[in-house]
């Protein structure tokens, strides 16, 4: 019996034929909390285009709303604009089985794709800028190389004013709705601040040139159609004036505590210097790594001026949620932030140092004197805290007048 999945018109010779996968909770580390989709597009012009693919095991559903287009054997060409393998994953097997006459790609989009797959597949590179006619269907091709991958680029179609942005612009949003103005503004917006901090963030200088390079082109557009997520035909500044926003990554008067707890004291500490921030002026966000995701952290970072981090000592060390979400964070590379190390032990007391190592390495300016409270803390010790907190708060001023 065939599967039930049906195209979703975009223009009259465009449909959405890609797949929605409402399970994933983990992309490689990042919390997924809404599943995604992998959107795939297909153009019906005097050829057929289909424009990226989906993750492997999504690719029946996607074959089946091609079928309700069109008889997937007459698809004529595939653009790959990322080989990533949420986009590439089912590519081998939908050439094998609708044996285009050609298949483009980036020149490191060939590379690439080969790399994975190891089968010989024939790739025809495009060049950066260039453009080509298929059947009637006028793409211009730009590279946007290191957004996020070394091969992705971003395809052109001049007829619809459709900008196919593979992961640019896009979000980890499952939804039955395709259009953005059929969602919620704050989810989106939340759901694409998580996507830009936690997978665009660490080539936010290369962002920034795109979008410039991009908006000298004056493209007509009339859709942006990313690889996840919602796609975009009304307010069509918002995206790339939000990818500006986040790629200059102005530090704002808010603060992430960021911390973990063994019997309460390093909690008791981490409360002390918020309220040391909030009376200094800050918005505060107080992360109990026993209850939050690291991929949460990273997105409460995106707009933010201060990361804050307390651990007790365990073994000799920091705990390991510190030592996992640090981790992670000093990856993304974050700008422009200032902060501090708080932390309770028992005997031997490292924590606190290996947090401000730590920071250090994460280029997080250092602010005050970093607090360490042997097992309980005393009034006076979260006076000291909360001190800590109101220098903090200071120091974030001063940079925010700087920037
Ligand atoms: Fe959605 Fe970079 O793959």
């Amino acid at each position: 019996m065939p599967e039930p999945f049906k195209a979703v018109k975009i223009t009259d010779r465009v449909y959405w034929v890609g797949a929605i996968d409402w399970a994933i909770r983990d992309f490689h580390g990042y919390n997924t909390s809404r599943g995604t989709t992998y959107n795939a597009y297909l153009v019906l012009a005097d050829k057929v285009i289909l424009v990226d693919t989906v993750k492997a095991p999504f690719r029946n559903e996607m074959m089946a709303r091609i079928r309700s287009v069109v008889e997937p054997g007459k698809i004529d060409c595939i653009i790959s604009n990322h080989s990533e393998m949420d986009h590439s994953g089912s590519l081998p097997e939908v050439i094998a089985e609708v044996k285009p006459e050609k298949v483009f790609a980036s020149k490191m989009g060939l590379k690439a794709l080969s790399r994975h797959f190891h089968n010989g597949l024939e790739i025809t590179p495009v060049e950066n800028a260039s453009s080509l006619e298929i059947g009637g269907a006028n793409f211009t091709f730009f590279e946007t190389r290191m957004l996020h991958w070394p091969d992705s680029m971003v395809s052109y179609l001049a007829e619809d004013g459709i900008l196919f942005s593979q992961d640019a612009f896009g979000m980890h949003l499952a939804s039955s709705e395709h259009f953005a103005d059929r969602l919620p503004m704050d989810v989106m917006q939340r759901e694409a601040a998580k996507y830009y901090a936690n997978i665009i963030l660490l080539y936010s200088q290369q962002v920034a040139k795109t979008l410039e390079k991009l908006g000298e082109l004056n493209l007509d557009l009339k859709f942006i159609a990313p690889d996840h997520g919602p796609i975009w035909r009304e307010d069509l500044g918002r995206m790339p004036d939000l990818y500006k926003k986040w790629a200059a990554q102005k530090p704002n008067m808010k603060a992430v505590v960021l911390f973990d707890t063994m019997w309460g004291s390093t909690g008791k500490m981490a409360n002390a210097i918020s309220e040391g921030l909030i009376e200094g002026g800050a918005a505060v966000k107080v992360m109990p790594l026993s209850s939050t995701h690291r991929s949460d952290v990273a997105t409460e970072l995106l707009e933010c001026g201060a990361l804050v981090v307390g651990s007790p000592t365990l073994n000799n060390g920091i705990f390991p949620t510190l030592a996992d979400c640090l981790t992670y964070i000093k990856g993304l590379k974050p700008k422009n932030l200032v902060g501090a190390a708080f932390g309770s032990y028992g005997w031997s007391g490292e924590s606190v140092k290996q947090l401000a190592a730590m920071l250090e390495e994460i280029k997080v300016e250092p602010v005050g004197e970093n607090v360490k409270v042997q097992y309980v803390p005393t009034s006076d010790d979260l006076e000291r805290c909360k001190a800590l907190g109101l220098q903090v708060a200071a120091a974030m001023k001063e940079k925010r007048e700087d920037k």
